[in-house]
């Protein structure tokens, strides 16, 4: 079994903005937990779609066909694979997601953000 997961304490522990961490993982997937503020990089999913949740702040998404999609605490939203988008937050912002262990959260681009599930996985202990 593993341990209580409580969410407040987990965004506590995490300081550095676009880093995801893994915080639960059920099925293949990883329930991940990210602080963000400013621009991520445009890029895509080919084979996994992705979920959003905001526990605090705002969340911001843009997509090529200038949809631009705001999610607040309560919130959820799903980029289906091979969608391009821009994830954003003007203020600081703890968002939640949701995908298969194997998605990169820049997609195939590599920029100064980019963190690998390594570093994702780090600080996750898996239930023995
Ligand atoms: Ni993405």
């Amino acid at each position: 079994m593993s341990d209580l997961l409580n969410l407040d304490a987990a965004f506590v522990e995490i300081t550095e903005y676009w880093s995801p961490r893994v915080v639960a993982v059920a099925n293949g997937q990883y329930l991940k937990i990210a602080r963000v503020k400013g621009e991520l990089v445009w890029h895509a999913h080919a084979d996994e779609d992705e979920l959003f949740m905001v526990h605090r702040g705002t969340f911001g998404l843009k997509f090529r066909d200038g949809r631009d999609i705001r999610l607040r605490p309560g919130d959820v939203f799903v980029v289906p694979r091979g969608v391009e988008h821009f994830p954003y937050a003007e203020e600081e912002t703890e968002v939640i997601f949701f995908e298969p262990a194997s998605t990169k959260h820049t997609g195939d681009v590599i920029s100064e953000k980019t963190r690998s599930i390594e570093e994702q996985v780090r600080h996750f202990s898996r239930p023995s």
